[in-house]
């Protein structure tokens, strides 16, 4: 029988105080930040179904509504009554475990972008990240770097308004034309690798620079999405665009480190478009 085992560790993140220092580093991932580590408290043959040892998998906890530290719980799962994905484990343990295991998802196809977590030390969805790709004990984690509203779920209301900031839709100057506005085959082959981001925040929450300025600087997700729409051939307010990014910390603190790239779960390269929009920002001087 193969068995699998999860821990959810701690987030770093400490109530009253400011996340940026509280948050953990990645290379903690493995390991409680305040000492304490809930063993499962399920044994063989009890509710869970064959909780054993085995491969060991940790899950982040914390809960607002007490005074207590975050903490690291360890479940063991059995993975012969278990999907592959590390997302049907959580549903398992929340299920048949732990029921107050709180975290966010919903397509579980890798579309909707709700379930993104840092599992095994990466940023991804955990609705496609499978069980049997992950050694050893699986360690699962909020996104770092972001404040924790409860155990898996990050408060992403800066991350949002931020990708509201940059205007995502159709701004045009012309009339409207009767019918549909129109583009050539060419034009729209553009947006190819940019309009398929789920607004996952993988990206951002893996890059560095947005760790430590994500008050000022927009981070990949949303830089992605701001060239989607600088390249989009029926957009005519692309000045106005560039105006709103020209600002030292918006744009310019990327540093081409490329986490971004690697995490993103979509396969996407927001270091690329990022380097786009600088390119256009020259152009548009010289
Ligand atoms: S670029 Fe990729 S990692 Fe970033 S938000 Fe979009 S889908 Fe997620
Ligand atoms: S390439 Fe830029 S956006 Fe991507 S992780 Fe590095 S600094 Fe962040
Ligand atoms: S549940 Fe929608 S992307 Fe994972």
């Amino acid at each position: 029988m193969l068995l699998a085992q999860a821990k959810i560790a701690d987030s770093g993140v400490v109530p009253g105080v400011p996340h940026w220092q509280s948050a953990p580093q990645i290379t903690r991932f493995q390991e409680p930040f305040y000492g304490r580590n809930h063993a499962a408290q399920e044994q063989p043959g009890e509710k869970g179904q064959g909780l054993a040892g085995g491969q060991g998998s940790q899950w982040h906890r914390y809960n607002p509504d007490t005074s207590e530290n975050p903490s690291v719980d360890t479940y063991t799962v059995d993975l012969d009554s278990c999907g592959p994905m590390v997302l049907d484990a959580l549903i398992k343990i929340k299920n048949e475990i732990d029921p107050t295991l709180a975290f966010r998802r919903s397509c579980r196809e890798g579309v909707c972008g709700s379930c993104a977590m840092n599992i095994a030390g990466g940023n991804t969805l955990a609705c496609t990240k499978a069980i049997n790709d992950c050694s050893g004990a699986i360690s699962v984690y909020p996104l770092p770097h972001m404040p924790v509203v409860k155990d898996l779920v990050p408060d992403l209301t800066n991350f949002y308004a931020q990708y509201a900031s940059i205007q995502p839709f159709l701004k045009t100057k012309t009339a409207e034309p009767e019918k549909e506005w129109q583009q050539s085959p060419q034009d729209r082959a553009k947006l190819d690798g940019l309009y398929e981001c789920i607004l996952c925040a993988c990206c951002s929450t893996a890059c560095p620079s947005y760790w430590w300025n994500s008050e000022r600087y927009l981070g990949p997700a949303a830089l992605l999405q701001s060239y989607r729409w600088l390249i989009d051939s029926r957009d005519e307010e692309t000045g106005e665009r560039l105006d709103d990014l020209e600002d030292p910390f918006r744009l310019y603190r990327c540093h081409t480190i490329m986490n971004c790239a690697n995490t993103c779960p979509k396969g996407l390269n927001p270091a690329a478009a990022i380097g786009e929009i600088k390119q256009m920002m020259v152009k548009r001087k010289a």
